[in-house]
């Protein structure tokens, strides 16, 4: 299997919820490697930005309040298949639907509220990774 990059985002109900060890014990225990971070207050520019292929949904404006509503935190993991594994941690959008044991299930209480975002391809993990990070800022294991 491929070595990919994917990235994560603690949102902020995942932050108030002082959940942020337990998500990224989950990550590391796993054998996904966290290799850049940083926590950051989103403005709506950057928000809506990074959400800007749902511009058109009706969910969008909600969205970008919510993301905008206290810090994240934002992170590249890598691993083996780490774009699908992470989405597998994840659990499905809607709390409701994700499987027992995974982060949605355990800390999110609403679709539009759902503790973390995931890439959902490689093409998109180097578009949201790029989005948030400069290179000197991503820091491969060399051990
Ligand atoms: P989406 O990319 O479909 O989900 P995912 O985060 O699992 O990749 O949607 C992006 C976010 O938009 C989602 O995490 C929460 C929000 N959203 C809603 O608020 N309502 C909805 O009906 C959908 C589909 C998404
Ligand atoms: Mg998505």
């Amino acid at each position: 299997m491929a070595i990919e990059r994917t990235l994560s985002i603690i949102k902020p109900d995942a932050v108030a919820g002082n959940h942020i060890g337990e998500i990224y014990d989950r990550f590391e225990k796993a054998g996904l490697k966290i290799i850049a971070t940083k926590m950051l207050h989103l403005d709506n520019d950057k928000a809506g930005g990074f959400y800007a292929e749902h511009q058109e949904r009706p969910f969008y404006n909600d969205l970008v309040s919510f993301m905008t509503s206290g810090p994240v935190v934002v992170s590249v993991l890598e691993g083996e298949n780490a774009v699908a594994h992470h989405r597998e941690l994840m659990g499905a959008t809607n709390p409701q639907e994700a499987s027992e044991g995974t982060i949605r299930k355990d800390f999110a209480n609403s679709i539009d509220e759902n503790a973390v975002h995931g890439s959902d391809s490689v093409t998109s993990a180097q578009r949201e990774i790029a989005y948030f990070f400069d290179d000197k800022e991503v820091c491969p294991r060399t051990r």
